[in-house]
Parts: C-alpha cells; sequence; structure tokens
C-alpha cells in the first residue's frame, strides 16, 4: 500500500534495460555520443518541433531552475501558482538561477491560476515604474502540483496574456505524460500549440530513473542554457545513460503507456475509498494523484496495516479520532491492484 509518491517506483524494465544496452565500451562524453545525438531528436519528434533545443538533466528541479534562469532577467519577477513546485519546493533554486528574479504567486486558488486573475496579477507591476519587478516569464505545472489539469483551452487563454504583455509562458511538466494520457492530446498540443515556450519534460515519476528535457522551441531563448548548465555543474558527462532513458521512455509509446496505467490505478483508488463515511476530495483527481480528507482513525489504521503516504495537513498523532487529516496518495504504473483494494478495505472497515 505504497501511495507516497510516484518518485518511489522502481524504473521501468524497459528503461533499466535501455540502460544496460547503453553500456557497452568507449563512447564520447558530454552529448557527443549517437544515443545522445538519437535521444534528442525523439524528444523533437514526439514534439513535432524540429528546431526546439533539446538538454537532458538529471532533475525536475534542475530542468525548471535552468529555463527560468535561460529566459529571466534578475530584475523581472516570475508569475506562478500559489503552490507551484518552483515556488514552495525548490529551496530557491529558481531565483538562485535566476540571479536573484523574484517569484510572484498568482490568484486565489493554491493550485492553478486563470488568464484573468494572471492579467491582474502583470499589471500590478508597472513597466515604467523602475522601483517594481520588471515582468518576467509565467509558469504553470500540468498536471497541477494538487492533482488537478489545466486544460488546453485554459493554457492557451493564459499564453495569449503572456503574448500580449511580451512574456514567455514555460510549463512545468514534472507530471506531463500523465496530462498528456488524461487530456487525450499530443505533446505539442499540451505546449507550443497552445502556446507555451518552453517544457520541463518530466520522466523520473513516470517509470525513468533520473532524466528530464529541458525543451526550449525557439533555440534563441535556449542561447545561454548550455553554459548556465556547466556553471551549475549539471552537465552529466556520461550522458548516453541519461539519453538512453529518454529514448527508452519515448519508444513505442511507453511515456504514455505508463502514465495512461499510472492514471487507471490512481481512478481505482479514488474509486475504492469514495463513499467511505468522512472521506472528502480537496481537489477533483484528474490524473495519478489526490489530496484526501479522512478522519484520524481511518488514517491511524491505514497506517497500522501499512500503508505508506503523506498526511499533509494535520497530525497523525492527536486525541480526536474524528478530526479530519488531509492525505496525498499517488500512483505510479507499478502500484498492485490488490494494494487498492486493501487499502480501501482497511479504510472502509476502520473503527474510531
Ligand atoms: C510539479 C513538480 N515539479 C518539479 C519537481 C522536481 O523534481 P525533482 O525532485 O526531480 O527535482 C517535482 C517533484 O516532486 C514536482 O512535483
Amino acid at each position: 500500500m505504497k501511495f507516497a509518491s510516484d518518485n518511489n517506483g522502481p524504473v521501468h524494465p524497459k528503461i533499466m534495460e535501455a540502460i544496460v544496452r547503453a553500456n557497452e565500451g568507449h563512447v564520447p562524453a558530454y552529448g557527443g555520443d549517437d544515443l545522445s545525438r538519437a535521444a534528442i531528436e525523439k524528444v523533437r519528434d514526439v514534439f513535432e518541433a524540429p528546431e526546439a533545443s533539446v538538454f537532458l538533466v538529471p532533475t525536475g528541479t534542475a530542468a525548471n531552475a535552468l529555463i527560468l534562469g535561460s529566459l529571466t532577467k534578475p530584475w523581472e519577477t516570475v508569475f506562478c501558482s500559489n503552490f507551484a513546485h518552483i515556488h514552495v519546493d525548490e529551496c530557491h533554486a529558481p531565483e538562485a538561477f535566476t540571479g536573484g528574479a523574484k517569484l510572484t504567486p498568482v490568484g486565489e486558488s493554491i493550485d492553478k491560476f486563470n488568464a484573468m486573475e494572471l492579467r491582474t496579477a502583470i499589471s500590478a507591476f508597472s513597466p515604467d515604474n523602475m522601483q517594481q519587478s520588471a515582468h518576467g516569464p509565467v509558469s504553470v505545472t500540468n498536471v497541477t502540483e494538487r492533482g488537478t489539469l489545466y486544460s488546453l483551452d485554459e493554457v492557451s487563454e493564459i499564453a495569449e496574456v503572456c503574448r500580449v504583455a511580451g512574456v514567455p509562458l514555460h510549463l512545468d511538466g514534472a507530471r506531463f505524460a500523465n496530462a498528456a494520457a488524461a487530456l487525450g492530446c499530443s505533446a505539442a498540443e499540451m505546449s507550443w500549440k497552445a502556446g507555451v515556450d518552453a517544457v520541463s519534460f518530466g520522466a523520473t515519476k513516470n517509470g525513468a530513473m533520473a532524466v528530464e528535457a529541458a525543451v526550449i522551441f525557439d533555440p534563441a531563448r535556449a542561447a545561454e542554457f548550455r553554459r548556465r548548465q556547466q556553471r551549475a555543474a549539471l552537465v552529466f558527462s556520461k550522458s548516453r545513460y541519461l539519453a538512453a532513458q529518454i529514448d527508452a521512455y519515448l519508444t513505442d509509446g511507453l511515456w504514455l503507456e505508463t502514465a495512461g496505467e499510472a492514471n487507471r490505478l490512481a481512478a481505482l483508488l479514488e474509486a475504492g475509498i469514495e463513499g467511505i463515511e468522512g472521506v472528502e476530495f480537496a481537489f477533483p483527481r484528474e490524473a495519478n494523484m489526490m489530496f484526501v480528507w479522512m478522519p484520524r482513525f481511518r488514517h491511524r489504521a491505514l497506517m497500522e496495516a501499512g500503508a505508506y503516504y503523506y498526511i499533509e495537513a494535520g497530525e497523525l498523532q492527536g486525541d480526536d479520532p474524528h478530526e479530519p487529516l488531509l492525505g496525498r496518495l499517488v500512483c505510479d504504473w507499478s502500484v498492485d491492484e490488490a494494494e487498492i483494494a486493501k487499502f480501501a478495505d482497511v479504510a472502509q472497515s476502520a473503527r474510531p
């Protein structure tokens, strides 16, 4: 009953096999090998963007911080949601990698903002006021940090505000595949066709060992990326092993297969616990992650039975068995359906 994170799951066997296949002899380092070139071409193919600049990095934080570093001047502000990973979970890497740019949370809700809220946030900074931040990039996350989705229309509306303001739009796609599978759209539709300028294209949470692709559609905007990557100590010399992962991930649609499976398993988990007394979903489950209010006694029974997941609000220790605590449940492709059934069973049969 392991539902703590899609980072906690195993590497997909096809990706592990690809790493082992790449482990043969000497090849040029630093991206000069055939496999690295082929993997980058594959990313361009999947995004239908033959001109895009693509860089392989080992973590999502690296992709976000290096892309934002390339798109942002130190005196600009990046607009993002209240709970954006770049804002609350990257220990100021975006601020550091942009040379001190500010991050400005947009809107009321913690998972998403809309075009109108973005327009209001941008208009609070006057381009003529030299004492304020200048307008910088906008960053959205899809799947959002609260497990919800931006629809393609919502992204297009945000992109239009960006176009009018003259700022680029970045997409944190740590769970890009889960969003694409849930929305039933292509990588191009989810990104540049909707007006996105740069994507942190995640793979690690969805079956890879450690690789994400930073995709910047206009190469002119990517001119500094490689130097920033070197300066940040984020150039992987044996790049064939990053490339092997991305190559296998994008071969025969594996990325959509694993994401679709993770989403399906999350839907099963949702169906298993919804309707149980005291169970309430804090956000609609739209992909592979959900946030669930449950009384303390149900959480305790689950933990005692071996379930592992994070409590996001409230304490497991406490006197009132009925006090609602917020749990975060995430599925990756490898979750066992029997474990889902067991989780639902324990949650249902728990007693205060
Ligand atoms: C939305 C989002 N963006 C970025 C990241 C960063 O990933 P990493 O831990 O690989 O730096 C995560 C990881 O949890 C995430 O959830």
